[in-house]
């Protein structure tokens, strides 16, 4: 038998989710929720970020988080880190990885991180150096990969720059991402069919937002073109507090779904995952974008109706 190719999802929800929660999300809840992720097979959870607690006071207790969860074996657990100082909080957590983030456009680095794009560079090279001899990974992001809320269109070009920029700082593994769902299919396969063929040291990884309900098509999109590696946050919560418009991230649970369906390995056991995602909303106060957790997966089969059961004449008669 064919062996099913093995896809590898990283959680964001208590990151990418949480920052943009209108409440604060108690440090036991998120420590509760992401020991329960880290039980269900997924390959990463990004657990946190070191940001100014000025600017996303949600997750101040970042530290609190890393030092009260069970380091679950075979899990990685990842941080988002926008500077060097930020860098210097996640090694003392000792993080198996740290997510350098900055953008692909001008206006959105600066409204998100207040700095240049060339300054966030300048910020990489120094946490390259503050981190040799650690024993940590580095992935840098781009932000506003397929389009910027402030500059529109984002060329190609620019995002193979950056590419050449993490490669020549040492940085091998790059996330794309899609702060505010502009992406398309077919924007999507093309780019990562051209950054697969251009750099095939780098490992990519994508980052979806369903802001026009695209999110989806594009992870299709992505896997089709060569993509391994996905970011999804449990029930589809998500958003850059500084990007006008922002919303849910695609949903971790219908993201592996699909790609279940779709004959693909994600290492997720979709019935565990299901279970945790459908404490979400005690969790965050609301609803929840995720759609397998309440219609339940594809092959749920409803009882027949009981006019079908016990002899259709009467409801042949009325029309039924
Ligand atoms: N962790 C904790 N505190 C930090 C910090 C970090 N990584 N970086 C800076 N600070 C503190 C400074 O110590 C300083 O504190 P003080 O006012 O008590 O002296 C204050 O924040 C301002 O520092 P400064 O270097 O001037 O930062 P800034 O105000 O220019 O903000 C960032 C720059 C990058 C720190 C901030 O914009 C940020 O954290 N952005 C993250 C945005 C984000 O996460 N967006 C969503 C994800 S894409
Ligand atoms: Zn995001």
């Amino acid at each position: 038998m064919e062996r099913k190719q093995r896809l590898y999802i990283n959680e964001v929800a208590t990151r990418d989710g949480f920052q943009i929660e209108p409440n604060f999300v108690p440090t036991e809840d998120k420590v509760k929720l992401i020991n329960r992720l880290s039980r269900t097979g997924l390959a990463m959870i990004e657990a946190t970020s070191f940001t100014s607690p000025k600017a996303i006071p949600n997750l101040r207790d970042a530290a609190e988080v890393l030092q009260a969860i069970d380091r679950v074996a075979g899990v990685r657990y990842t941080a988002l880190v926008p500077n060097l100082k930020g860098c210097e909080r996640a090694i003392a957590c000792k993080v198996d990885e740290i997510n350098l983030v900055m953008s692909a456009s001008e206006t959105h680095n600066r409204a998100n991180l207040r700095m240049s794009c060339e300054q966030s560079l300048a910020q990489f090279a120094e946490i390259v150096k503050a981190a040799a001899g650690v024993p940590v990974t580095i992935n840098a992001s781009i932000s506003t990969t397929f389009g910027c809320p402030f500059d529109g269109s984002v060329a190609p070009e620019r995002i193979e720059h950056l590419v050449r920029r993490y490669l020549e700082l040492g940085i091998r593994a790059v996330t794309l991402c899609d702060t505010t769902g502009m992406a398309d299919p077919v924007q999507v396969r093309a780019l990562c069919e051209k950054m697969i063929a251009t750099f095939p040291t780098v490992q990519f990884t994508t980052h979806f937002h369903n802001t026009r309900g695209m999110g989806l098509a594009n992870v299709a999109a992505s896997v089709e073109a060569g993509m391994r590696h996905f970011d999804a946050s449990l029930g589809g919560l998500g958003g850059c507090p500084y990007a006008p418009g922002a919303s849910g991230n695609i949903c971790t649970e219908d993201t592996v779904h699909m790609l279940q369906r779709m004959g693909y390995d994600t290492g997720v056991d979709l019935d565990a995952l299901l279970a945790v995602a459908r404490g979400l909303p005690a969790i965050v106060g609301h609803d929840v974008p995720g759609q397998v957790a309440k219609a339940g997966k594809a092959d749920r089969k409803y009882p027949k109706p009981e006019w079908l059961e016990n002899g259709s004449q009467v409801a042949i008669a009325s029309g039924r």
